[in-house]
């Protein structure tokens, strides 16, 4: 079994969950996008883990891999990697060598750009993510490999230096000693994960050909995508299913399942257009409910009811197979419950969803509402049925299945692995 599971709203939909709960089926685990932007919260046994660049199947998995199309932070890594417990006894972790490296001064450099965006500011997680991709386009990028050669590294940190120079003109990498004092400790993390690069295009190819199974776990989501999302409010790779294809190296119509992460309603961090988001009082309910805090950042997240035509096109353009539904738990303890149904401008509907500010200004959006089916208490032995679901939320599960015409397989009713309903059994 081969299969793909991503966000199709704007990221922290609940990815880290969904992967966690299905990594047991699977041999391997690859992320494929994004870097230490995202932040994948997995409860395993009350312990909670944060997982930034580990795929989230790290716990349970026998293979993880994080593949080329990743931009990774080698020293948050060896971190990260040391934050789990027996990882590297009891897990293969392979680190592509092509995956490129952020450095410190790709961190400086997003906190500067933000600055001159101005108006235009994106509200990045400033893990360095966008000039990191920047240098990779540029052909300036250093990869994980490089890191194994002091020379290689200087060489590059210092053709990104006189590329950059106006921007690092007031930082502490104007200085040359601190610039070497970068490539001294990005030399120093390559002879600790020298050990775990390896052509994992290669690796991942072999164990399809011997028949493991293998998840793709994608970062960020659909509406943060960079071609598909609301540019420029997006991040700087591609979040599609098919870019598993350029981020992993492995061929997406091998791929037989695709799983869309839907989170109950929907949360945003960062700028940019969010035509459902709730204000005021509600709001505040909401996020508090959800504890809608980002992951990387700690920002309040915005939040706001479920766009229907939102996830018709995300469901499209990423060819969806089954749903995963997180937090129906969180969104039940609502007072009231919307879902947007459609968007009219001047009393006609939109055939697209808007992808701009000014394309989202002056909608007019149409919802259905639903009865609150409040808290939810799972039974003693933790285990919950669809079938023991109240009404009022089976109805929504069920209104959501046939507005968008796809199952959802998967429900999820608390952070823990055993708060999820799997319906794919049946
Ligand atoms: P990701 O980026 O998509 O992996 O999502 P995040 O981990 O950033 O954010 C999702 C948050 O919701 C995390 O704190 C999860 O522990 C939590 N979570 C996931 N699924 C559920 C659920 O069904 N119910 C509740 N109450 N929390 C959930
Ligand atoms: P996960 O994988 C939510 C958002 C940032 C910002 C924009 C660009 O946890 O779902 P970047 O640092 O990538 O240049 O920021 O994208 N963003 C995320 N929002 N979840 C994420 O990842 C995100 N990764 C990036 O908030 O608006
Ligand atoms: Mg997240």
């Amino acid at each position: 079994m081969i299969c793909v599971v991503l966000g199709l709203q704007f990221g922290d939909e609940g990815k880290g969950k969904v992967t966690d709960f299905l990594s047991d089926r699977f041999d391997v685990v690859v992320r494929f996008n994004g870097g230490g932007n995202a932040g994948h919260t997995v409860v395993d046994e009350g312990k909670t883990y944060k997982f930034h660049l580990l795929p989230s199947g790290s716990l349970r998995a026998s293979t993880v891999v994080l593949g080329n199309g990743m931009v990774i932070d080698p020293a948050a890594l060896i971190k990260e990697m040391e934050g789990v417990e027996n990882l590297t006894t009891r897990t293969r972790v392979v680190i592509s060598k092509m995956a490129h490296v952020v450095t410190p001064i790709h961190k400086t450099l997003d906190s500067k750009e933000e600055q001159l965006r101005g108006r235009l500011s994106i509200g990045t997680t400033a893990q360095g993510i966008g000039p990191t991709y920047e240098d990779k386009y540029a052909r300036t990028g250093i990869r994980m490999m490089d890191l194994l050669d002091r020379d290689i590294i200087r060489d590059k940190i210092e053709t990104i230096y006189r590329m950059k120079e106006k921007l690092l003109e007031d930082t502490i990498y104007s200085s040359a000693a601190e610039r070497e004092k970068v490539v001294e400790e990005l030399y120093q993390t390559g002879r600790k994960l020298g050990a775990f690069l390896e052509y994992s295009e290669d690796l991942i190819y072999n164990e399809y050909r011997k028949g493991s199974s293998i998840i793709f776990e994608g970062a960020q989501g659909t509406m943060l995508d960079i071609d598909f999302g609301m540019y420029p409010y997006v991040t700087s790779s591609n979040a599609l299913s098919g870019a598993l294809s350029l981020g992993a190296g492995f061929p997406f119509r091998k791929v037989n399942t695709v799983m869309g992460v839907v989170k109950a309603y929907v949360s945003r961090v960062g700028a940019g257009p969010f035509p459902t988001e709730l204000t005021g009082a509600a709001a505040d309910h909401l996020r508090d409910l959800g504890h809608e805090y980002g992951t990387t950042t700690g920002r309040p997240r915005r939040v706001g009811w479920l766009d229907l035509p939102m996830l018709k096109y995300a469901i499209r353009l990423n060819d969806v197979d089954t749903i995963a539904l997180t937090k129906l738990d969180t969104l039940g303890q609502m007072n009231e419950i919307n879902v947007c149904t459609a968007y009219y401008r001047d009393g006609k509907p939109l055939d697209h969803i808007p992808r701009t500010l000014s394309e989202s200004s002056g909608l007019d959006l149409r919802f259905r509402s639903f009865e609150p089916w409040g808290k939810i208490e799972p039974d003693n032995d933790g285990i919950m049925n669809y079938e023991d679901l109240p009404e009022s939320a089976r109805n929504y599960v069920e209104f959501i299945e046939k507005e968008l015409g796809v199952k959802v397989g998967l429900i999820s009713m608390g952070e823990s692995r055993k708060s999820t309903i799997d319906r794919m059994k049946h």
